[in-house]
This record gives C-alpha cells, sequence and structure tokens, in this order.
C-alpha cells in the first residue's frame, strides 16, 4: 500500500518537517489512517528539539479535497465517527512550533481549514479554497467559525464559510487567509524556503512570538469541540446522508 502522508525531514532544510499529502487519486481527500499519522508527527515535532517548524505540502494540483467523503458516509449509515479527525484538530492547536502551508490546486473542507492554523500560507494562483459546509448539510469546523470571521471579518467568513463560495488565491489572499501567491511551480521551494528561515531562528523567542500572536488555545479548543458536537449530530442526519450518497453515486 502507497503512503498516503509522506512525513520526512529533509536534508536540504534542517530543522523542517515536511508533511506532504500523498493520495493524488483522491485529489488528498483525507481518510482516519491519513489524520492518524498527521497527529503523530505534529506531537513528535512538540517533543522533538531537531524539528523547528512543520510544513504541510499536497500534490500537484490538490492540496486536498478536504475529508473522504466514503467515511463520512459511513458514520451517517450509522458507524462510528472515531477519534481521528478530532485528534488531529487538537494536534493543530496545540503544536508549539510555527506551521507553514504551501497550496497547490484544490483546497477544500479542512484543506482549506487547515491554513487558519498555519502561521504563514503560500497558495498558487490555481489555488481555490471552498468549504461547502452547509451544502453537504454539516457545519464548520476546526474553529473555522471562529478563527475565520477574526482573519477575514464577518462577511467574508460567512461567504466562505456559510455560503460555501469558491474563494481564487488572490480572493484568500485579500481575506487573509493567504500570505503570499505565486506560481504553481514556485510554491513549494517558496513554501520551504519560508520554513527554513524560520528554522533558523531562535526557537524559544520564536515560541513566544507565536503563542501572543494566536492567543489561548483554550478558547479554540472549546470551540473546536463546540463544533463537532453539532458535526457529529449534523452527520447523521438524512439530508447530509443524501449529500453524500450524491456525491459517491456521480
Ligand atoms: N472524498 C472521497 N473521494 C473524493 C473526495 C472526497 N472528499 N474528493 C475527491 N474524491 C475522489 C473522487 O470520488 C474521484 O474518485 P474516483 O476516481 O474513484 O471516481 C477522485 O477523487 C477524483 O475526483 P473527481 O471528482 O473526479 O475530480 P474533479 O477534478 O472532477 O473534482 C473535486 C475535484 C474536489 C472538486 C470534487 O472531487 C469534489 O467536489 N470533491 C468533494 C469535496 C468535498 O466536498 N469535500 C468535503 C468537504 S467537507
Amino acid at each position: 500500500m502507497t503512503d498516503h502522508i509522506i512525513v520526512e525531514q529533509p536534508s536540504a532544510h534542517p530543522g523542517v518537517q515536511l508533511i506532504r499529502f500523498n493520495r493524488p487519486e483522491k485529489k488528498n481527500a483525507f481518510t482516519r489512517a491519513m489524520y492518524r499519522t498527521m497527529t503523530e508527527a505534529l506531537n513528535a515535532a512538540n517533543a522533538n528539539a531537531n524539528i523547528r517548524v512543520t510544513v504541510f505540502l499536497g500534490t500537484e494540483g490538490s492540496f486536498s479535497a478536504g475529508n473522504d467523503i466514503g467515511d463520512f458516509l459511513a458514520v451517517a449509515m450509522g458507524g462510528g465517527m472515531g477519534e481521528e479527525l478530532i485528534d488531529f484538530l487538537y494536534a493543530l492547536v496545540r503544536a508549539e512550533k510555527p506551521l507553514v502551508s504551501g497550496v497547490d490546486g484544490l483546497a477544500i473542507g479542512i484543506g482549506t481549514t487547515l491554513n487558519l492554523h498555519c502561521d504563514l500560507t503560500i497558495a498558487s494562483d490555481r489555488s481555490q479554497f471552498r468549504t461547502p459546509f452547509v451544502d453537504l448539510a454539516l457545519v464548520p469546523e476546526a474553529a473555522s467559525s471562529l478563527i475565520g470571521p477574526r482573519v477575514m471579518g464577518h462577511q467574508r467568513a460567512f461567504a466562505m464559510f456559510a455560503a460555501g463560495e469558491a474563494f481564487s488565491a488572490e480572493d484568500a489572499r485579500e481575506a487573509g487567509l493567504v500570505w503570499k501567491v505565486t506560481t504553481p511551480e514556485e510554491v513549494e521551494r517558496q513554501a520551504l524556503a519560508a520554513a527554513a528561515k524560520l528554522a533558523a531562528k531562535p526557537p524559544e523567542a520564536l515560541r513566544i512570538a507565536r503563542d501572543l500572536i494566536r492567543g489561548p488555545r483554550e478558547e479554540i479548543i472549546a470551540r473546536i469541540d463546540e463544533e463537532a458536537r453539532h458535526f457529529s449530530a449534523r452527520l447523521k442526519s438524512a439530508e447530509a446522508r443524501a449529500a453524500f450518497e450524491a456525491f459517491m453515486r456521480r
């Protein structure tokens, strides 16, 4: 079986841990096993002085198409949700070192919201950010209902996280979700270079600066929990099941 998540510490970029989404045949949709591997990598970074920054990258044209809808359908049909997704969200919030993302192409659902937890996001000009939560009869997750309006203001956060409007890379940059827009050829190099630059800084000062800028973790965790209660209930609703079945039938 191929590794759907590849975790490495590239020798060309000391201090950088790379988490690569590698399920291109499914546009890097995240399965429970993928969340588990990513959580382990984030937690390992906290405990490893040799890792100073973590970078998320996808594959050509796909950052991530979001949660695997087959997994959502399994829950809608009566299966358990598992702890993998929520554990990953907690690990994102509890990450003690900077997170950088390089987005090329599709960034859907958690493929968009995970960038709210990143400190620097570089996106290619062909990227598209979209969270069709309500269209799938779901609600926002990953504390996007809290961090989204803070970053973007109410109107743009509503357009993105409730109305499910697609944002181009430039829209996302203007909204404050993305730091820089570049070409598809450049995005990985720039994300890794930004990470390497951070990795060379005094780590303790960087950690404190980041904590001050991000604010208290507890309120983000509390919002994740509140969203998750609604999300789990919505997953089992008839309208969500119909939406997942429609996607799987296409
Ligand atoms: N879950 C499961 N499978 C997914 C997926 C997802 N979130 N996103 C894409 N895939 C699969 C498709 O089913 C397809 O599989 P197949 O080749 O076995 O049929 C494969 O990935 C390629 O996707 P496809 O839809 O053919 O590519 P596209 O370029 O036409 O469209 C998307 C790409 C991402 C726009 C479209 O796949 C999509 O809307 N996906 C769902 C996104 C979503 O709603 N995510 C959840 C957010 S909460």
